[in-house]
C-alpha cells in the first residue's frame, strides 16, 4: 500500500500546495520573474493584451491575477472601461492593490479574492477573460473553462497565457536543462523555499501543449481556438471565443 497517499505527484496542483506556493513566495514574485525570464515577462504580457483586443466600452476579469502585473498592462495599455483583478491567495492581490494604486490614466480597477474554478458572477458578465500563468496551476482546468465559458459573453475571448512547448526540438532540451537546474536554484536563492519552484518546474513540464491545451478549450464548448507562440514557444498565448 502507498504510505503517502494523499502526497501529490511532481507537477500536479493541489489547492493547498498553490496556496502555500504563492502565499510564501509573494514578496519575492515580481523580482523572480523579471530575473528569471530576463525581462520577457513583460513583453509576453503585451503581447497577450494586444490579442484580447480590448474595446473601450468592455469589461474584463483577470484571473489568478496575482500581483497584478497582467491586470496593470490590461489597464494601461488595453485600456478597457474595467478591469477586475482576482486571485485566490489575498496576499499576492494585496501586491496588486498597492501597485495599481500608484498608476494614472488607466481603466478603472477592483479586485476580488476568488476560486478560479468557481466564479461567483452571473452568465454572460464580461467580454474578455484572461489568465496569466495561472491555468498551469489549476487542479481542474475543465471547470476552469467551463465557468469562464459561462461568465463571457457571445463573442468574448478568453486569453490565456502560459508556459508551452518550444516546437524544435533541440531548443526545448537547452530550455528544459535551464528550468531543472537555473530556475530552483534562482527561486530558491530569492525566496529560501527551493521546493516550490522544483514543482513549478515540473508544472511546466506537466502542461499540454498548446495543441492538447486548444483541444480541451474547444471541448469546453469554445468556438474558435487560436495560439500565437511567443519567444520559440516557451510562451503561447491561445485566444477562445464564445
Ligand atoms: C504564477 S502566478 C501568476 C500571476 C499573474 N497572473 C502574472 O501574470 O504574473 C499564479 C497565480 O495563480 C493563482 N492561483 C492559482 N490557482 C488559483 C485558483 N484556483 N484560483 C485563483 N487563483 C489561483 C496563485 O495564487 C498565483 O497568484
Amino acid at each position: 500500500m502507498d504510505q503517502h497517499p494523499t502526497t501529490p505527484a511532481p507537477g500536479e496542483p493541489t489547492t493547498d500546495r498553490v496556496k502555500g506556493i504563492f502565499s510564501r513566495i509573494a514578496p519575492e514574485y515580481d523580482r523572480f520573474n523579471a530575473l528569471s525570464s530576463l525581462g520577457m515577462d513583460r513583453l509576453w504580457r503585451r503581447a497577450a493584451v494586444r490579442l484580447a483586443r480590448p474595446r473601450p466600452s468592455d469589461r474584463v476579469l483577470d484571473l489568478a491575477a496575482g500581483t497584478g502585473d497582467l491586470t496593470i498592462t490590461m489597464a494601461r495599455r488595453g485600456k478597457p472601461a474595467y478591469v477586475l483583478s482576482t486571485d485566490f491567495v489575498p496576499e499576492m492581490l494585496e501586491i496588486g492593490r498597492e501597485k495599481v494604486a500608484e498608476l494614472e490614466g488607466r481603466s478603472e480597477v477592483e479586485f476580488a479574492v476568488v476560486d478560479a474554478q468557481d466564479l461567483p458572477f452571473d452568465d454572460a458578465t464580461f467580454n474578455i477573460v484572461t489568465v496569466g500563468f495561472g491555468v498551469r496551476n489549476l487542479p481542474d482546468r475543465t471547470a476552469n473553462f467551463r465557468e469562464v465559458h459561462r461568465v463571457l459573453m457571445p463573442g468574448g475571448r478568453y486569453v490565456i497565457l502560459e508556459f508551452s512547448r518550444p516546437p524544435f526540438k533541440p531548443f526545448r532540451a537547452l530550455y528544459h536543462f535551464y528550468l531543472k537546474t537555473v530556475i530552483p536554484a534562482l527561486g530558491g536563492a530569492l525566496t529560501r523555499d527551493r521546493a516550490s519552484f522544483d514543482y513549478l518546474n515540473e508544472s511546466i513540464l506537466a502542461f499540454p501543449s498548446q495543441l492538447a491545451l486548444a483541444a480541451e478549450l474547444h471541448a469546453a464548448g469554445f468556438s474558435s481556438v487560436t495560439w500565437r507562440n511567443l519567444t520559440f514557444g516557451i510562451v503561447a498565448v491561445h485566444v477562445a471565443v464564445k
